[in-house]
């Protein structure tokens, strides 16, 4: 009877998978055994090489793609095929906020083959919804496929051990627990379509500063708990076709060259049965990487100097002196065919190159609604659709959708800038927009990117408090936006205009406010950004800030939606907000130290060690300024009989590991005037053994169904959600005996709606004896004294 209660409580959270995720049965193996064993030597290892990329400006071209049967404009590489063996070269295309191809052909002046730009992963992480990332998921997935292309090179689940990491937009949260299971249901979701998904970068790799030579130095406890428990967690629920090694090093190996990592971690203790590819260039020793089991070279042959040894030729080489064992080349030939003979291009997929834009344009725009986070309200928000608005910010109109840079953009057809969005739903001050048209218009200038062509932007306008007065007395209430971006490729900085307001910015907030509140009317500010800043110093000048991050194509219309109250914001913090950026833990070793000739850091010291975001925040009582699962409501609940509805401990011969030890319920009622859903979080405060340990951990998490409000008497709104605490989700790494264990002692177990647990009665649990959870593989990555002694500096 427990045993379909349990199963229920899995289904109705959503938490186990749907659908069995894509798997190579044996006749797939076999089939891919056979296809290996007709090539030959140099067959194979263009197979496992790719054809490079072609940089036109600097006169570098690709190899021709071996056997492409139709193109697809803006990929990011190709897997060669093999003419001889009918074996088609599949594609390749980023990236985490939606599919990165051209949009307009060269060869066809007429269709365009624009991609939905779904909110950032930060953001997706934010609606703490795993069905509404699997359904985000989906969409992506039939985008891929239905534009021809085989691999999507995502989810990236690198954890934002630091708010500057320029990269952090792309990735998920500072917690491996919500990284992992928001990786594993968008991994679901897309390979739902039979495309693949790429979990990336893997790993350690949370800064971009010299990033493909960085030298991250941490300890296989940190590496364990914090940096690969995300990965493990995706991987072991969702199997994802392939995943990407990172461009760093990690304790002096680079990770597309470390045996440990990928041999032994990730294919023999997580049963990881896909493709490892490389990043875009990254390692150095393309025999390295195949001896440890990094099967693709990406994107393969391109050398950017024109003495050096394309790869292909160093593993033909290196095959033909004995220096590399033929069977290694098989093997990844082997891994590589697994997935050719489960593409859409081998199985010759008709594609369409018409997804249905439109219907995903939906989904983007209420997964945006709801991974809005609402940091401040004294009432203000929502606003009626009645009330006249002044708008005023450049980024009203220049709104940051998501990664413009690098691999993280996506060419959607439009963006709605909050502007438009405001416009669509209020009487918007249209004075004060055709200022700020001129304004721009006037005033921006190009700027470089990454990867892409310049974009234009603008400063801010310094309105003085004489120009917005009238505006004051015209409107009801004001709305500020403030705009940032960041990229691939470069870090961010506690400057101003990144982590701190402009000049302009800080005059534009106190004259604004100081107009409007003369006038007895209030300011909201919305933050169009990809992490967190300075807010401290003025968050008391206004009235409510909403977080309403980068929220994909539909920006402007699920702004609108949010401060109209047409939806209730349910977004939480996946991520810490600190007073000050010299707060989080890892401010003191970011990017890194001991500069190259160019003033690059090499390396870089985790010296946080297991201590990232709020487990920090939490133990050593630095009061951050939003912490970690923070964010408000336009509604108010009420969580009531929390208790432990069963426990069990007992292996589970099938899995090979401990399995569920406690289940909880607990009820949340919607006690406000307005619907609302509701992220409860499960912390554990674990007892102090052997191994110090944080005061607070994340162990499960949940969302509640759209709940009715107390007013409405026809339909409850309350709801009853469980949750499941195995073993292995409490477990904590012990690298002395390389385990992963259950210390014995009393765990106290908070069901909070967010980590400030501080008025939160804990339910204890005791657990008599020591359980060991799983062994791992002896002294794997980061065991050398050395590494524990230079961290510990
Ligand atoms: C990025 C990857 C990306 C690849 C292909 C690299 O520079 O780090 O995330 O998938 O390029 O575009």
């Amino acid at each position: 009877m427990k045993k379909i209660l349990v199963v229920l409580i899995f289904l109705y959270l959503g938490l186990a998978s749907c659908e069995a995720p894509e798997e190579y049965d044996d006749s797939t193996t076999a089939k891919a055994e056979e296809f290996v064993a007709q090539m030959t030597l140099d067959e194979k290892v263009h197979l496992v090489v790719g054809p490079g990329m072609s940089y036109p400006d600097w006169g570098i071209s690709a190899k021709p793609t071996i056997n492409l049967i139709k193109d697809v404009a803006g990929v990011a590489g190709y897997i060669n095929g093999v003419e001889r063996l009918d074996i088609p070269a599949l594609k390749l295309a980023d990236g985490p906020a939606g599919l990165r191809i051209d949009p307009t052909r060269e060869d066809n002046p007429t269709d365009t083959y624009y991609a939905t730009s779904f909110p950032i992963a930060t953001m997706l992480a934010s609606t703490w919804d795993l069905n509404l990332v699997k359904k985000v998921g989906v969409a992506i997935g039939k985008e891929v496929k239905e534009y021809g292309v085989d691999f999507w090179l995502a989810p990236g689940l690198n954890i934002q051990r630091n708010p500057f990491c320029g990269r952090n937009f792309e990735y998920y949260s500072e917690d491996p627990l919500v990284s992992g299971k928001m990786a594993a249901s968008m991994v679901k979701g897309v390979q739902s379509q039979k495309v693949g998904a790429t979990l990336k970068h893997f790993v350690a790799n949370n800064s971009e500063t010299n990033r493909l030579n960085l030298d991250t130095i941490v300890t296989e406890r940190a590496l364990r708990e914090i940096y690969l428990r995300g990965f493990q967690i995706a991987v072991e629920e969702a199997q994802p076709w392939a995943v990407m090694t990172s461009y760093n090093k990690l304790n002096g190996t680079y990770t597309s060259q470390s045996k440990d990592l990928i041999a032994n971690i990730l294919r023999k203790e997580w049963g990881f049965e896909g493709v490892v590819m490389t990043d875009w260039f990254a390692g150095d020793n393309p025999i390295a990487q195949q001896i440890a089991g990094n099967d693709l070279i990406m994107p393969g042959d391109t050398t950017f100097n024109p003495e050096a040894t394309l790869n292909s030729e160093k593993l033909l080489t290196a095959v033909s002196n004995g220096e590399l064992d033929q069977a290694i080349i098989d093997r990844s030939a082997i891994n590589v065919m697994k997935q050719v003979l489960i593409s859409p291009t081998y199985n010759e997929y008709n594609y369409s190159d018409t997804p249905d834009l439109d219907r995903h344009a939906e989904i983007s725009r209420s997964a945006a609604t709801d991974g809005m986070v609402l940091l401040e309200n004294d009432g203000v928000l929502p606003i009626l659709t009645s009330k006249k608005i002044a708008s005023f910010g450049v980024g009203q109109i220049y709104t940051i959708k998501g990664g413009k840079a690098g691999s993280g953009a996506v060419h959607s057809a439009h963006t709605v800038s909050i502007a438009q969005g405001l416009n669509s739903e209020y009487a918007i001050d249209q004075n004060l927009l055709s200022y700020y048209e001129t304004y721009i218009e006037e005033n921006s200038y190009e700027v470089p990117i990454f990867m892409g062509d310049p974009i234009l932007t603008c400063d801010e306008s310094l309105l003085d408090r004489t120009e917005i007065y009238p505006h004051a007395l015209e409107n009801d209430v004001a709305v500020i936006t403030i705009a940032r971006m960041s990229s691939e490729d470069s870090d961010r900085t506690n400057t101003q205009g990144d982590f701190w307001l402009t000049d302009n910015e800080k005059a534009l907030i106190e004259n604004v406010s100081t107009a409007f509140h003369n006038e007895g009317k209030k300011v909201a500010v919305i933050l169009n950004i990809g992490g967190p800043i300075e807010i401290a110093s003025w968050k008391d000048n206004v009235d409510a800030i909403l977080l309403a991050w980068q929220p994909g194509q539909e920006a402007g219309y699920a702004v609108a939606d949010v401060l109209s109250g047409k939806v209730n914001p349910s977004g939480k913090l996946s991520q810490t907000f600190p007073v000050l950026y010299e707060d989080n833990p890892s401010s003191s070793t970011f990017p890194g130290v001991e500069p190259d000739e160019e003033g690059n850091p090499t390396k870089i010291y985790y010296n946080d060690d297991i201590y990232v975001g709020y487990r920090y925040y939490s133990t050593f009582g630095i009061e951050p300024l939003y912490e970690f699962g923070y964010g408000l409501s336009y509604t108010e609940f009420t969580y009531s009989d929390v208790r432990i509805i069963g426990e069990r401990h007992e292996w589970n011969h099938k899995k090979k590991d401990v399995s569920d030890i406690v289940e909880l319920a607990v009820k949340i009622t919607n006690i406000g005037n307005v619907p609302g859903k509701e992220v409860v979080q499960v912390y554990v405060s674990a007892p102090g053994g052997n191994l110090s340990k944080p005061e607070l951990e994340l162990k499960a998490f949940a969302k509640t169904k759209l709940l009715p409000p107390k007013s409405n008497a026809k339909c409850s709104g309350s709801q009853t959600l469980f949750f499941s605490l195995d073993a292995k989700t409490l477990a904590s790494f012990d690298t002395a005996n390389d385990q992963w264990i259950v210390e014995p002692g009393e765990y106290k177990i908070f069901v909070s709606s967010s980590s400030d647990v501080s008025n939160i009665k804990p339910i204890k649990l005791h657990i008599k004896n020591k359980v060991i959870v799983s062994n791992t593989t002896p002294d794997a990555v980061a065991p050398l004294e050395e590494i524990k002694a230079m961290i510990t500096q």
